[in-house]
């Protein structure tokens, strides 16, 4: 297996062809490439670029992820929470009420070529995402000895509920890139993501790296659980504020930005709004994919018992003796 210590990661695109090569998680090919599975085209140009032309500011604040784990809700709630001096909460026409969230907290490594520029030209403090591996990222952003590195807020989500988000979007999302997925099945696309064969898999060990590092450095890498989120959305909202460095004053707890930014970012609310409703991200898929139950637990509506438990033992003997649990 060919590895970052050999190859620099800005150099990948040289060497994608000689990677192992998965074809069945549509709609695209994925190479392994330093212990996880990775679009062919985030190894291509995302990781070079991001690698070799990002340049991170320390007010950078980062929201990585593995996909269908909250990302799109993530988005929401931080840009509304760190950006609300210049887009009060309350206003008629804040960007969340005509923008998908995904436009207006962009993917690092997605499209890097075409929107180096427009990153560049973004006011600080930037709010930027990634679904790149902790291992992925360049010291740049995690900090390499000259810096202590940004802040990075990853939101983790229980793996059953995460795959049947994943394999639902799938084939609802993949037709937007000429692939028909109607023929992909839950059996498939779990036999695939036990074997860590999805975009960003092994799911649970992008999780881990970054818990991991969560609790080296908690200062600069804060840690959400989705379902945690859901039982106590203020509460998180506050301690995104605390960790992003714009704590909500009294003046502001008073006046409800705290519920504000919850309601305006809620899954029904966000859901509801006409642009999620027919438009579609910069990238060309449809944004009412990216909202769908929201709930804890929808595995069981998809999945069979004996479909969870085989999943539920890949992922415990992977997480034996790390201290990390879901
Ligand atoms: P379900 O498919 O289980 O409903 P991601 O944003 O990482 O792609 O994750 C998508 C999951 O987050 C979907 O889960 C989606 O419904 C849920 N989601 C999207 N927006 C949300 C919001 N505002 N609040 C809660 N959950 C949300």
């Amino acid at each position: 297996e060919t590895s970052p210590l050999t190859t620099p990661n800005a150099n990948i695109a040289r060497i994608i062809p000689s990677l192992p090569l998965e074809t069945r998680w549509p709609p695209f090919p994925l190479r392994r490439y330093a212990n996880f599975w990775l679009p062919e085209v985030t190894l291509k140009e995302g990781v070079p670029g991001v690698h070799s032309c990002f340049e991170p500011r320390p007010t950078d604040v980062f929201l990585a992820s593995f996909p269908k784990s909250g990302t799109t809700w993530l988005k929401a709630l931080a840009f509304a929470t760190l950006k609300r001096s210049t887009h009060p909460p309350f206003d008629d026409d804040h960007p969340l009420r005509h923008c998908n969230p995904h436009d207006c907290v962009r993917f690092l490594e997605l499209g890097f070529n075409q929107q180096k520029d427009e990153l560049e030209a973004l006011p600080s403090p930037r709010v930027l995402a990634t679904h790149l591996p902790y291992s992925l990222l360049p010291g740049s952003i995690t900090g390499d000895g000259e810096h202590s590195g940004c802040r990075i807020v990853y939101v983790c989500r229980e793996p059953k509920d995460t795959l049947v988000s994943y394999w639902l979007f799938t084939r609802k999302a993949a037709p937007a890139c000429g692939v028909d997925a109607r023929s992909f099945t839950i059996q498939e696309a779990l036999e695939l993501f036990c074997d860590g064969r999805c975009p960003g898999g092994p799911q649970w060990n992008h999780v881990l790296q970054y818990w991991k590092e969560s609790v080296r450095r908690p200062d600069r890498v804060l840690f959400l659980r989705y379902e945690e989120v859901l039982i106590e959305p203020e509460a998180h909202v506050r301690k995104l504020a605390n960790f992003m460095g714009c704590g909500f004053s009294e003046e502001e707890e008073e006046r409800g930005v705290v519920s504000t930014i919850v309601e305006l970012c809620s899954l029904g609310k966000l859901r509801d709004m006409e642009v999620n409703r027919n438009g579609s991200t910069r990238l060309g898929t449809k944004n009412e994919s990216f909202f769908r139950k929201g709930v804890a637990g929808d595995w069981s509506n998809h999945m069979t018992p004996e479909m969870a438990h085989s999943l539920d033992k890949v992922v415990e003997d992977a997480l034996q003796e790390t201290g990390f649990t879901f």
